[in-house]
Formats: C-alpha cells, sequence, structure tokens
C-alpha cells in the first residue's frame, strides 16, 4: 500500500492558519478545537517540534482565571460556524466555547517530551505548558467532582468529543427544549444530513448552552443548574491517564504534584467499581436521575488506555474488544453494531474515528502487542485505502464527514514514524 506520510504531512500544513491547525480545511469546523489540537502537535512533533509546541503554546493561549481550557478557539471572527463566537459570548484573551473537551493533552506532551530532544528554550516553554496543563486539572477535579468521587461529570455532550453518541440518548431525552430557540445550523450545508446529529439533538445541545450563558459560565453554577451531568467511562479513563501521565511528567522536571496522587488512586478505584459483571460491561452514570447508561461504545474501550492496575479486569475488557466487531473486515465503529441504537452512517453512532484506534492501540501495545499491531496495521490500511478522512463505515471502509482531516493525518504519522 502507498505510504501516505509526505500527504499526511501536506495536510497538516495545509490546515495550520496562524500558530493553530484547523480540523479539516473544508467550511465544517473554521476554528481551533481542544482534543484535535492535542493530535496534532502529535503529528507535527516528527517533523517541526516548533509547530507542535506552538500549537499546544496557542491552545493554552485561551485557558480561562480558574483553569479550564475551552473546547473551541474563535481566532477569527468567523461566523460561518454555528455555534460561532456571536452565540457563546465568553472567552478570555481569545472568543471561545464556554465548556471543554477531553483532556488528552497531558498523554500527548508525555509522548512528544519522550521522542524528542528538546533545547533548553523549549524546555522552559513545556515547563510553563506543563504548569498550565495542572492548572487545568485542578479545575476538573475542583468544579467538575465537587462531592470528591474520583470521577469527574461532563455537562454537555460536546465536552465528550463523541458528541451524539447513543451514550447520552438517556440523559438527553430529560432536557426540555426552549420552546423560542432561534438559531440556524451550518454544519448541514458542507455535510450529508445523514451523517451528521439529528435537529432533535442540536435543539437540546443549544438549550444547554443557553442555560450555561444565562449563568455566565459559573463553573460553581454550571454543575448545579446543567440539566445534563454525566459520569462517563471513556471520558475519566482519558482523565485518568492523563493525569498519570502528568505526574510522570512533573517528576522529570523535578515539579511537586503529589497533591494529584490522591485524586489518581480513587479514579483508579471508581473505574473499576465501573465495571460490571453480570453484564460483562461498563457502567456510565447519569447523575441527574441516578440511571445506569449501558451502551456498547468503543469510548469504554479507554479505559485501556487509562492503564488499569489490574490484569484480570484488563483480560476482561481486551477479550469484550474482540467481540465488538467480530469478523469484521474494518474496525472499530463507534458503537457494537449488533446494538440497536447502532447507525452506520451516523456521526459518533457507528463509525470508525482514527483517534479511537489509536487510543485504544496505546493502550494495548504493552498489555497484548500483538493484538495492538494488528489495530494499527488495519488502521494505516484503511487510511491509505481510503485517504484522511473525518470518519470511515466500518462495513465498507467508505469515507464521510470532511476530507484532509488533521487529525487523521496527525495519529498517521504517529502510527506510521514512531518507531
Ligand atoms: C466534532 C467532533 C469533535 C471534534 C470536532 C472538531 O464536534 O465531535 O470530537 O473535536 O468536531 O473536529
Amino acid at each position: 500500500m502507498k505510504n501516505k506520510v509526505e500527504e499526511a504531512k501536506k495536510i497538516l500544513l495545509g490546515n495550520r492558519k496562524n500558530g493553530y491547525t484547523l480540523p479539516t480545511n473544508n467550511k465544517l469546523y473554521p476554528a481551533q478545537w481542544n482534543w484535535d489540537s492535542a493530535f496534532i502537535a502529535l503529528g507535527y512533533s516528527y517533523f517541526n517540534l516548533d509547530f507542535s509546541i506552538i500549537e499546544i503554546e496557542t491552545l493554552l493561549n485561551g485557558q480561562w482565571d480558574d483553569g479550564m481550557v475551552p473546547h473551541i478557539l474563535f481566532h477569527e471572527k468567523d461566523t460561518s460556524y454555528f455555534p460561532n463566537h456571536t452565540t457563546w459570548q465568553c472567552g478570555k484573551n481569545i472568543p471561545s466555547s464556554g465548556i471543554t473537551q477531553p483532556p488528552v493533552l497531558a498523554s500527548i506532551l508525555r509522548k512528544i517530551v519522550e521522542k524528542n530532544k528538546l533545547n533548553n528554550d523549549q524546555n522552559s516553554r513545556i515547563t510553563k505548558v506543563i504548569k498550565k496543563i495542572k492548572n487545568y486539572h485542578d479545575w476538573f477535579i475542583k468544579f467538575r467532582d465537587p462531592n470528591k468521587t474520583g470521577l469527574v461529570s461532563i455537562l454537555h455532550p460536546w465536552e465528550s468529543g463523541y458528541d451524539n453518541s447513543p451514550i447520552w440518548d438517556q440523559p438527553m431525552s430529560n432536557i426540555k427544549v426552549d420552546k423560542d430557540l432561534n438559531y440556524k445550523r451550518r454544519d448541514l450545508e458542507v455535510s450529508n444530513s445523514d451523517e451528521r446529529p439529528l435537529k432533535t439533538d442540536y435543539d437540546r445541545y443549544v438549550t444547554l448552552r443557553d442555560q450555561f450563558r444565562d449563568v455566565q459560565y459559573d463553573p460553581h453554577k454550571l454543575y448545579e443548574i446543567s440539566d445534563f451531568n454525566v459520569v462517563d467511562v471513556g471520558f475519566n479513563a482519558l482523565f485518568l491517564r492523563a493525569n498519570k501521565d502528568l505526574l510522570t511528567l512533573a517528576k522529570n522536571l523535578d515539579l511537586n504534584f503529589d497533591d494529584l496522587n490522591n485524586f489518581v488512586s480513587k479514579t483508579e478505584n471508581q473505574i473499576l467499581k465501573l465495571y460490571d459483571d453480570n453484564i460483562n460491561d461498563f457502567v456510565s452514570k447519569d447523575l441527574k436521575t441516578n440511571l445506569n447508561i449501558v451502551v456498547p461504545s468503543i469510548t469504554n474501550y479507554f479505559t485501556l488506555f487509562a492503564n488499569l492496575e489490574n490484569d484480570q479486569l484488563n483480560k476482561k475488557i481486551i477479550n469484550n474488544l474482540k467481540n465488538h466487531n467480530i469478523n469484521d473486515n474494518y474496525y472499530f465503529s463507534t458503537i457494537k453494531p449488533n446494538h440497536p441504537s447502532f447507525e452506520e452512517k451516523r456521526y459518533w453512532r457507528g463509525p470508525i474515528w482514527i483517534n479511537c484506534n489509536w487510543l485504544i492501540y496505546q493502550g494495548l501495545i504493552k498489555k497484548e502487542p500483538e493484538y495492538a499491531n494488528e489495530i494499527k496495521k488495519k488502521t494505516l490500511e484503511l487510511i491509505e485505502e481510503k485517504g484522511f478522512h473525518e470518519y470511515y463505515s466500518y462495513k465498507d471502509g467508505s469515507v464521510m464527514g470532511a476530507n484532509n482531516f488533521s487529525w487523521s493525518a496527525a495519529l498517521y504519522l504517529d502510527l506510521v514514524l514512531e518507531n
């Protein structure tokens, strides 16, 4: 198969603006996104370490005083996207959204630091970055786990990064949509409606966003008033791993972040408890209704990325993963295909996403190298055969969403060049 390293680099450079990189070169996402930028920074680290550090610095320039790093930074006053900066009405140095996204930055940064020789200037810049990430993690612990449970909540599906996942169907069904919502979606002008979230989803997203804007995004109030409050397995697994990686980064720089240790061990214990042996799967929690959420989502396998210190459970998780897309040529679908909520084409309800495959691969390298390499091979083949798209059908690999998608290119570079 054709090696696409040069093409991947070109995609990143082509999507690059002043100090940050767009998720794609079409009109779908004209801003900087939090977890996209982290993945993108890893891609740059293979051919331009400076771009990689700048990408991260720019993202952190948008950090709020309370420590939150927004999910979107609107560097340009572009209003072709909905919801754009005029509808969020917030941001510190940079107009932004008022919610966050999966905190994968520390884990990515650790990879970048361990693979590269940094000069003095880069070292001191990275030290600043690490301190800001610590504030970000402290913000999560303080405001998203106010009851000190060891698990953090997300207050909007967009915070998960897997926006319209069936995991949110039940908690979102409780949201009473504002009667006089007045907004215009832009995503449908540039992509197929059957590959995007539904109108009911958007009505609820916007209703929540309006609630948050009404309290000026005050983090204490947000936790209290949000009609959506979910402890998600995948999200907490990413945060656990990020805290572990942040501790490693700090140790190497003689920074003392020891106060994190307590939270890490609490999270570790709590995630183990989210595994239900009777159903052989993880359970997320809807804190508004106290109901359990059981959806066979690929994001539950981010628990592999968390490196849980429990071999027995890890084995169970790996066995389940092997049954997720059993006998399929292409994997991993976001939702197990035999589940009633599965939809082949609709965004986070079925398609394959490269970042999910990548996170799972990372989680498996040490635990089951052969299987990990099989996943890597499949993921590379998919990209080499079909190109750098946003998402793909698990049935035949057909492409969907945006083309020239930055994180697909960045993670491709990491998979091909990591050794
Ligand atoms: C969508 C995705 C999200 C991603 C963003 C930019 O909102 O759901 O995960 O970060 O697009 O690519």
